[in-house]
């Protein structure tokens, strides 16, 4: 093999060499590769799920009975309680249906409508003095059962606390002197907060009878 024959062989390998580097760069040139957009389907990220359960927290906030009341309605309580009038008569001086007659509800001694066989339930409740606030009504129509275990009045309960707040509204107006609704500010007072100056204040008394 004498060295032009050589030269022909090392200029063959590196044609080549140079073709490919060719097709190389022409390649880069047209496709160009999509970077930095991340996977190619959300991966499930704990982190944000969790952010999302801390959000839905707060969404659901119990709205103390008061301020329901302060913005309830009391027409819109008198269609909703429709369904009542089935059982309850709400004129006054109404008889006694298959529930109590209701005028004069708000305000009175529980289980204490005269001439009405009440169940033991809310005989109990009579029997401890118990008394229909607007607090006690919320949580007896919210769910009978719940509240009175055993009670005769076979009905589910009223599920949306508006609803109930409207109600309690109209029940309100089925008496000669309506009972005022509970003021709003004094409810949303957390109990740990109301505590603890009440235990501050008890100390300088405790000290006081020392000096
Ligand atoms: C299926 C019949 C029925 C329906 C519907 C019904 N009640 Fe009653 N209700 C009763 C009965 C029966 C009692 C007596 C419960 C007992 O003795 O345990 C009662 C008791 C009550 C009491 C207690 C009365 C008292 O004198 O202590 C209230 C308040 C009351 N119902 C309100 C309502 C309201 C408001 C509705 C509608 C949202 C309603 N009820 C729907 C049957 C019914």
């Amino acid at each position: 093999m004498d060295s032009f024959e050589l030269n022909k062989i090392i200029g063959a390998i590196l044609g080549t060499l140079l073709f490919v580097m060719g097709v190389g760069f022409l390649a880069e040139a047209i496709y160009h590769p999509i970077e930095g957009r991340g996977p190619g389907y959300a991966l499930p990220e704990p982190a944000e799920t969790a952010a999302a359960d801390a959000d839905a927290a707060p969404a659901a906030p119990v709205t103390p009975l008061p301020v329901l009341l302060a913005s309830a309605d009391a027409s819109a309580g008198e269609s909703a309680a429709r369904k009542c009038l089935s059982c309850h008569n709400v004129v006054k001086d109404g008889t006694n249906k298959q529930g109590p007659a209701l005028w004069g509800i708000v305000g009175r001694l529980e289980g204490a409508h005269e001439g009405f066989a009440y169940s033991d339930a809310l005989k109990a409740h009579n029997a401890a003095g118990d008394v229909w606030s607007y607090e006690n009504l919320d949580h007896f129509l919210a769910s009978p059962k719940t509240y009175a275990p055993g009670t005769k009045m076979a009905f589910a309960g009223v599920k949306d606390p508006v609803e109930r707040a409207n109600i309690l509204a109209y029940l309100q107006t089925l008496a000669d002197a309506p009972v005022p609704f509970p003021a709003p500010e004094a409810a949303p007072a957390p109990a740990a907060d109301a505590a603890a100056p009440a235990a501050d204040a008890a100390a300088p008394a405790a000290e006081a009878p020392k000096t």
